[in-house]
């Protein structure tokens, strides 16, 4: 057992909390907050000034960048901050696609997915209709069952219009890690490859060279760091066709990624975004891994003692496939009264269609490295008691 809650200030002063909501954000580590804490003593607007903390910050700065690179398998030239996942997405429609679909073509995406991987595309269809470019935008699907891609059918979609195909790594409602390096194998070199793995950074091994993926949006604080920041990554095939799309002051060199680091960085962001990367280093990636996977097994054996309750895709359904610690079910039973159980009971999981377009609601459970079996326990014990 890794047994690392001491290090989180959450669950030693809220030993009445059952958290269990980590696909949503994760608990600080103590690392984390007093690294940030450190930098709110000594502040300076970074690389503005050549006087000493605001050089010295730019420098962190760009350290920070390369450790970051260096944790997901690239180079810091590959590496724009972001204010997180959606962000990244946003830019990549607004600067890159804007631009690669003045011709038109089809963006294959995923309708199950996260509306941060849909809806960017959607509106980037309409402001180019408004140009008078008509592009189409396609669904592929996902396992029923497994809820991993569908990669026959996705492969089956592309054609030589295809000028982009978008990807989850891991699913945030079915939990699941797709075989990206696979897939990616199969597609065509006229298609741009777009990832999000926001639900797999802190998780488990990320590394965009070896995925092959061209560009891929992250959050930091899925993974242990503040929010409003996170990154997105562009490779060298690709990196050179983002434009500027926000504009002031900052920006000395006009290519990818100052390009789109427009304005004052989020230094807090960023500083917090590298301690998470030493947190999750010091821990182990592999150890983080290992033990979400075993407490999700414990989870779901638990969880399949309780009559009436109905599996979403994931692992229920194959418990030999990789998770991020998700399991998500639905109960006919009702719904208000779970909540109300589970709130008196202070457990802190999410209830809805989880940023989905998904038509019903479910019960999403995540748990992260820092869950242990007496998390379990309460859930468990609580539901049994209101189903
Ligand atoms: N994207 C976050 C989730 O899945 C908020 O809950």
């Amino acid at each position: 057992m890794l047994d690392i809650q001491s290090q989180f200030p959450f669950f030693k002063n809220n030993t009445d909390i059952t958290y269990l909501d980590s696909a949503a954000t994760s608990q600080k580590p103590f690392l984390v907050i007093n690294q940030v804490n450190q930098y709110l003593s000594k502040v300076a607007n970074p690389g503005r000034n050549g006087y000493g903390v605001s050089y010295d910050l730019n420098i962190q700065i760009e350290l920070t960048r390369k450790k970051i690179a260096n944790f997901l398998g690239t180079k810091s030239n590959n590496i724009a901050f972001t204010k997180g996942a959606t962000d990244g997405m946003n830019i990549i429609t607004r600067s890159l696609a804007t631009s690669v679909l003045q011709g038109g073509g089809e963006v294959l995406l995923c309708s199950d997915d996260h509306k941060a991987t849909i809806l960017p595309w959607i509106n980037l269809q309409k402001n180019l209709e408004t140009q008078g470019v008509n592009i189409k935008i396609i669904n592929y699907k996902t396992d029923p069952f497994t809820g991993l891609i569908n990669a026959k059918d996705l492969l089956s979609k592309i054609n030589i219009r295809t000028k982009f195909v978008v990807l989850t790594h891991a699913h945030n409602v079915f939990g699941v890690v797709n075989n990206i390096k696979s897939i990616i194998t199969h597609i065509p070199n006229h298609v741009i490859t777009v990832l999000d793995v926001a639900q797999t950074v802190g998780h488990t091994k990320v590394n965009f060279e070896e995925l092959g993926v061209d560009l891929a949006v992250f959050s930091g604080h899925k993974m242990f760091s503040l929010e409003g920041i996170g990154g997105l990554y562009a490779s060298n095939r690709v990196n050179n066709l983002f434009s500027q799309t926000s504009f002031g002051g900052g920006v000395e060199i006009d290519t990818f990624p100052y390009i789109l680091e427009v304005g004052t960085k989020n230094t807090i962001g960023i500083i917090s975004l590298g301690a998470a990367v030493d947190f999750v280093n010091d821990i182990g990636i592999d150890n983080i891994k290992s033990e979400t996977q075993n407490l999700t097994l414990e989870l779901l054996s638990k969880l399949q003692n309780i009559k009436g309750l109905s599996f979403l895709a994931g692992i229920a359904f194959d418990q030999k496939l990789e998770s991020t610690g998700i399991v998500s079910f639905a109960s006919n039973s009702d719904q208000d009264r779970i909540i109300y159980e589970l709130n008196e009971n202070k457990i802190n999981i999410r209830i809805g269609k989880h940023c989905t377009q998904r038509d019903t609601d479910s019960i999403r459970v995540s748990l992260h490295a820092y869950n242990n079996s007496k998390c379990i326990d309460r859930l468990v014990s609580t539901l049994s008691r209101c189903l």
